[in-house]
């Protein structure tokens, strides 16, 4: 299945790990409706690992815990389904999931038709336990030729989290979107750690399939079962920016049926969630005015990376109507200097010639700054903080 635009929804690993049930899915699905984050956008709802019977029925078939899920998984399809909503199951390529469960392993089209009959949408599917004698990229093309072939549409949401060199051939498999990390957990060393590896690979991202810099801690607080440290307000806000601006599907993690107003306004941010959304899917490149880098060093990643400013990484990203998206994201312990919040024309592609200039509306707190002489000067941003614009091309006088 071809996406133009990364996924968005919930998932229910972050916050509950095992403690999943028809009852927790049924309230989040209708969560999801009442505090506008389907409105918003957010429309899967996907149930993560540990939702099956340790063993297959007599015919091979993955058998939902009656226990979790006492009506199967049709019934919550249908629930979700009627309010607008869609479906996601997870399983893995191995002989087990990272949970220890049955997985897909020998099983992809016995599974790919449970999903299709279960009228899933969108399939996780991980990379626990597999097989050694088997290639990765194999794995993955034997799940996605039975989904191609299951008769339904399925999202197929490849989760290798990057290992066996994911990116060379991940657009080959039918995925459309790639995790390209190890796992995520509520603090915000983890969340610098992603977003500075995930930096380095940007270029890898774009329609079809999608860079999935795993899912969000935004509103966890500590709690949960990837909760540790938990984050400030600033920090998610951070988090969720840089993960919009990067191209990421946006999985919420959180309790949605207990957001608290901050949560919810970072979650439901339109004009962040826009930048994720923009409809020709461009990549996302560094505008860091004060690093030079000639085309010709563009070189493998490491090389091409190595002098680019990981802590204070400044993204633009070309948005369809011709404006601009510039984010400033300081991953560093210090308030950013002025050098680390300039940019000039040139980096965002603009001559001095066009005539025009840049108007800057921030998208957290309404701002406006107006370039001048060719050069943007954002001002203050506190450390584990980020500045947000969308950027209009307007004449100078
Ligand atoms: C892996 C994945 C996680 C989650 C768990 C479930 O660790 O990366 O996102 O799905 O497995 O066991």
């Amino acid at each position: 299945m071809f996406v133009n635009t990364p996924p968005l929804g919930w998932n229910t690993w972050n916050t509950f790990g095992a403690n999943i049930n028809e009852e927790l899915i049924l309230q989040a699905a209708d969560a999801m409706i009442e505090t506008g984050l389907k409105d918003a956008g957010y429309n899967y709802v996907v149930i993560d690992d540990i939702w099956a019977l340790k063993e297959r029925d007599q015919n091979g078939r993955l058998v939902p815990d009656p226990q979790k899920f006492p009506h199967g998984m049709k019934y919550i399809a249908d629930y979700l389904h009627q309010r607008g909503l869609k479906f996601g199951m997870y399983s893995c390529a191995g002989y087990l999931t990272c949970a220890g469960y049955p997985a897909s392993f020998e099983h992809e089209w016995d599974d790919a038709k449970s999903f299709a009959e279960w009228e899933v949408d969108f399939l996780k599917y991980d990379y626990c336990f597999h097989p050694v004698s088997v290639r990765a990229d194999i794995l993955y093309k034997r799940m996605g030729l039975a989904l191609a072939n299951c008769g339904r549409d399925i999202l197929f949401s490849a989760c290798s989290w990057g290992s066996d060199h994911t990116r060379r051939w991940i657009k080959e498999t039918g995925a459309s979107m790639w995790r390209s990390t190890g796992d995520i957990m509520d603090s915000w060393t983890s969340i610098r750690d992603i977003a500075q590896s995930q930096l380095k690979v940007m270029e890898y991202n774009g329609h079809g399939c999608f860079n999935d810099m795993d899912m969000l801690v935004v509103g966890m607080n500590g709690q949960g079962n990837v909760g540790l440290t938990g984050c400030t307000y600033e920090e998610y806000r951070l988090h969720f920016s840089l993960w919009a601006f990067m191209n990421s599907p946006l999985m919420i993690g959180c309790d949605v049926r207990q957001m608290d107003d901050q949560t919810r306004s970072i979650l439901t941010n339109r004009e962040i969630l826009a930048i994720n959304q923009d409809p020709d899917g461009r990549s996302p490149f560094f505008a860091n005015s004060h690093v030079f880098t000639p085309a010709e060093n563009r070189g493998p990643d490491d090389a091409f990376y190595k002098d680019y400013p990981l802590d204070t990484p400044i993204l633009a990203k070309y948005l369809s109507n011709g404006d601009i998206a510039i984010g400033l994201f300081n991953l560093s312990d210090t308030e950013a200097s002025m050098w680390q919040t300039t940019i000039t024309f040139d980096m965002l592609g603009l001559p001095a010639t066009s005539g025009k200039t840049l108007e800057l509306h921030d998208l957290w707190n309404g701002e406006v700054i107006r370039a001048v002489n060719g050069v943007i000067q954002i001002g203050s941003c506190p450390a584990h903080d980020c500045r947000v614009f969308r950027a209009k091309v307007v004449d100078a006088d």
